[in-house]
């Protein structure tokens, strides 16, 4: 605001002076050429009628003594009032230069609120324009208004869909009902009691119960069979000894007719068969299932409907969670067998499925490969392990008894590789015995090597097992090893490390299981995710009235107009703006990259950034191209977000306890804080705020919230107060100047997906004890951006809540510690990249504050435990190291005098 006035002002004082000046020269001469006249007309005239006397004055006259003492009493009268007349005039003379100096501070009065009426009106066309922009971008955005398509009647007996040629030839168009099932009716499933049909009686109770736990913990299952989307009926496994009436496949079929939702075809329903053990019935193989899918671990060819049917893993852990602290860690990458294999003969299945082949179909045994093609496979291998160039095991004949799942655990532990040999009947494209190998070596690290390209792997529509999963047909066998040992570390652990994700998300619990069942079904149908539950902020009233920016501290805030304070109003940034793409157009990203598909999210760090002309040309809503689109120094700079993404705001997020001194200067220090939407402070602490406390006035909402427990981990909770992406997470005594938080928010719009702060710290290894140390020196490598004082997006706020593993946030609470190290892991995993430090800041504290517990022996002694311990859960080391650092762009640049920097310090 200064900015503009300040030419004006600086010129302005000496040329007022000298005009005060110049006013009182010609005032004098215009009194000697005016006045001076006249005085002397005057003077002259009185002579001439008192009987000239002046003659004496301008030259000796005759005349006599009498006449000489009149003359000079005249003379002397005349001086009088001549003196008088002067003295007179003088004092009109002061009196009129006291009216020009009181006109001319008027003059000046009316300069300056001519400038500041200026000023105003130059932010009224700013606020005019702003509004003016944002009243046209909210218009362009609401033009067309979409309605929700039309629902239909859920009830109607008959789907009106053609009848396809046969129940196998099903595919999605032709035998599901997507008018069930609404782009924005949230998936609504109905799972059958398994008590409510017959044959419920004869499954496995583990998987019946299992199950029944998955679905009781399910946001999609719904009790309303009405309007639900999909319909699941659990049909595995059997009991293993059980006589059942099942094994005649119309009994089995009529059992299926007479589901009370079955509707003539079944159409939407999914059966769903859960197999436990190595070795299951396909029992479904001979019965018509109609337009029902089945959703299975073992699959024949001619049965397997693709993009109908789903081939699901087997259920390992029924109903204990795994330990994710018992998995084995990720490095070193090389374990003490190249490669294992444990197993019989693989032989063809068809023996204990009890079914003969299906003869009917025509092109069933061609190109079939011959029947012991696995006798070469088995000389291969055998003769790999005989070579002793690497270690190897191979097993073909088990022992007796078969090796337990623990003993199997251990062999696979000790393998760089697992061998998975899929089966030699090429017409089975599916097996549970080949996916349990699968997952238990994805358990525990083994890279799977999968022998045979015509299997299909659980939800291939979506995963990428490749990046995951060596596959490699069975004829390249001889080549096997060569090819594993080709491989270069980094790209082993990349593939273990996805192995880790894929197995922890889809298929360690009976609940992942479930929930990648419906989610592989609803991204089949392209309806988006449930949202992410946010954390309902309760508020604690709080008495605003301070004035805030009466404080000398505030002085120090960067020194320059950083941004537009009163003339922006606040900004919500939008939310939900990719359901569709999330889970149409995204749907390989959200699937194969943490944390799953199973969440909508109201906006991610990940969205595409437009091409940086299309701002220009139809797509420029909410963009604020620096100087329009021409660019420009730090007055256009500053006026302006610019950047590759629309104008946005932020939020602090300010954790607080039982400092209230400490809490209000920081509050107050926000003050004018440009693009601020708004303050939420975490009152971590059981005792409300006094009551006599008065909050500063900082002309922007200042949200205090109230906390079940005090909890570090309640920094992160993703508060729906938080409206924007953007959050800034500071403690309650850190010191930031405005303009350090300025840069830092236009950092982070560039880097969305990171940490973007000011203290850096280090991982260090401990060379002596084999383990990390947390190190907070001054270094040229940091790997870690403390949240005392940082931007992050509101993204790992969920994921840090309700994603990642609880163990964490159990330490979190264990310690009261390390919820920044934590916070870094998590970003660090996710994105794979190192945080962002700016400026030269390397702490943060306010300098007279009194001091954390930060600084003694046990904060540090729980920090290095912390990072040993987060290692432990993910199973490696997150975290990443950067030497860089970043400054705004003309930072000790010299610059023309025309020219100004961004930022005037940093
Ligand atoms: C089951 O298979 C047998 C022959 O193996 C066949 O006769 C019967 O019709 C099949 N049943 C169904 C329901 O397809
Ligand atoms: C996207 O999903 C959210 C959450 O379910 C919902 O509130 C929003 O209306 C949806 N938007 C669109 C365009 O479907
Ligand atoms: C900082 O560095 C010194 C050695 O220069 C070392 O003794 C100390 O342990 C380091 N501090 C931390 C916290 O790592």
């Amino acid at each position: 605001m200064q900015r503009n006035g300040g030419g004006v002002g600086a010129g302005g004082q000496p040329w007022v002076l000298r005009r005060v000046r110049l006013t009182w020269l010609s005032f004098m001469l215009f009194f000697i050429l005016v006045f001076f006249p006249l005085i002397a007309h005057y003077y002259l005239t009185t002579i001439d009628e008192a009987g000239g006397p002046d003659k004496h004055i301008f030259g000796p006259r005759p005349g006599g003594e009498l006449c000489e003492a009149k003359h000079v009493q005249d003379l002397c009268r005349i001086r009088e009032s001549v003196s008088e007349e002067l003295l007179q005039l003088e004092a009109k003379r002061q009196e009129l230069n006291g009216e020009i100096a009181r006109l001319n501070l008027r003059i000046e009065a009316c300069k300056r609120s001519i400038d500041s009426a200026k000023q105003d009106l130059l932010q009224l066309k700013n606020v005019i324009s702003q509004t003016e922009h944002s009243y046209k971008e909210l218009m362009a955005q609401n033009q067309p208004k979409l309605s929700l398509p039309v629902r239909l009647l859920p009830d109607k007996e008959d789907p009106g869909l053609p009848p396809p040629k046969s129940a196998r030839s099903c595919r999605l168009r032709s035998c599901f009902d997507y008018g069930r099932c609404p782009l924005t009716s949230g998936f609504p499933v109905y799972v059958y009691d398994t008590g409510s049909y017959p044959w419920g009686d004869y499954l496995d109770p583990l998987v019946k119960q299992a199950f029944a736990a998955s679905v009781k913990s399910n946001i999609y299952v719904t009790d309303n069979p009405s309007i639900a989307c999909l319909y699941l009926v659990l049909v595995g496994e059997l009991q293993e000894s059980s006589s059942s009436p099942l094994q005649s496949p119309s009994e089995l079929e009529k059992q299926l007719k007479a589901l009370p939702y079955w509707r003539s075809d079944g159409h939407n329903h999914v059966l769903v068969h859960l197999s436990r053990k190595s070795m299951t019935q396909n029992f479904l193989y001979n019965v018509s299932t109609g337009r029902a899918a089945v959703a299975q671990s073992t699959f024949f060819e001619q049965q397997y409907r693709e993009g109908f049917d789903l081939v699901v893993s087997p259920l390992v852990h029924a109903l204990s969670e795994p330990n994710f602290l018992e998995v084995p860690p990720q490095v070193p990458v090389k374990r003490k067998y190249l490669f294992t294999f444990q197993g019989e003969r693989v032989e063809s299945l068809r023996s204990s499925l009890q079914e003969t082949p299906p003869q009917s179909f025509e092109e069933e045994m061609e190109g079939d490969p011959p029947a012991d093609y696995d006798d070469r496979i088995i000389g291969t291998l055998k003769a790999v392990q005989d070579s002793h160039l690497d270690q190897v095991l191979v097993e073909f004949t088990c022992k007796n008894p078969r090796p337990k799942r623990e003993e199997r655990l251990e062999v696979l532990k000790a393998s760089t590789f697992a061998l998975v040999i899929a089966p030699g009947d090429g017409q089975l494209v599916a097996s549970a015995g080949c996916g349990m190998r699968l997952f238990e070596a994805l358990e525990v690290g083994a890279i799977p090597v999968l022998l045979g390209d015509h299997t299909r792997l659980p939800y291939h529509q979506f995963i990428r097992w490749s990046e995951a999963v060596i596959i490699v047909p069975k004829p390249r066998v001889t080549e096997l090893h060569f090819l594993l040992r080709s491989l270069s570390d980094n790209d082993m652990l990349a593939m273990r490390r996805q192995g880790r994700f894929l197995w922890e998300t889809y298929f360690s619990t009976s609940e992942n299981v479930l929930s990648t069942i419906l989610a592989s079904i609803r991204t089949s149908i392209q309806v988006p995710a449930a949202p992410i539950k946010e954390e309902p902020a309760h508020e604690i009233p709080h008495k605003a009235g301070k004035l805030a920016g009466t404080d000398a501290n505030l002085a120090d805030n960067g020194d320059l107009d950083l941004g537009p304070v009163e003339t922006e109003p606040p900004y919500a940034s939008p939310r939900f703006l990719r359901n569709f793409t999330y889970t149409a157009a995204d749907t390989y990203r959200a699937w194969n990259r943490a944390p799953g598909p199973f969440h909508l999210f109201p906006h991610t760090p990940l969205d595409p950034v437009l091409p940086s002309e299309a701002k220009f040309l139809g797509s420029g809503t909410g963009f604020r191209p620096i100087g329009g689109g021409t660019g420009g120094s730090g007055k256009e700079f500053q006026a302006a977000l610019g950047g590759n993404v629309p104008r946005e705001q932020f939020t602090v997020v300010m954790l607080t306890y039982e400092r209230e001194e400490v809490l209000m200067n920081s509050l107050e220090r926000l003050n004018g804080l440009p693009y601020l939407n708004k303050v939420v402070v975490v009152w971590n602490s059981p005792k409300p705020p006094s009551d006599d406390l008065l909050w500063p006035d900082i002309g922007l909402p200042i949200v205090v919230v109230r906390t079940e427990k005090n909890s570090l981990n309640n920094r992160f909770l993703p508060w729906d107060a938080v409206e924007t992406e953007a959050i800034l997470s500071i403690d309650d005594d850190a010191h930031l100047r405005h303009d350090e938080i300025m840069f830092g928010f236009r950092v982070w719009r560039e880097a969305r997906d990171r940490i973007v702060g000011f203290p850096g710290r280090y991982h260090a290894w401990d060379i002596n004890h084999q383990s990390w140390l947390y190190n907070s020196n001054y270094s040229c490598e940091l790997s870690m951006v403390l949240t005392g004082a940082a931007f992050f997006h509101k993204y790992y706020a969920y994921l840090y809540s309700y994603v990642m593993p609880q163990a964490i946030r159990d330490m979190v609470d264990e310690y009261i510690n390390c919820e920044d190290i934590a916070m870094n892991f998590l970003v660090s995993h996710i994105t794979r990249k190192p945080p962002i430090k700016v400026t030269s800041r390397w702490t943060f504290r306010c300098p007279g504050c009194p001091q954390a517990l930060s600084h003694d022996d046990s904060h540090f002694h729980e920090r290095h435990k912390c990072i040993n311990f987060f290692v432990k859960v993910y199973g490696y080391m997150p975290l990443l190291y950067t030497q860089f650092r970043v400054d705004s762009v003309l930072f000790k640049t010299r610059l023309p005098h025309d020219k100004t920097k961004c930022f005037k310090f940093i």
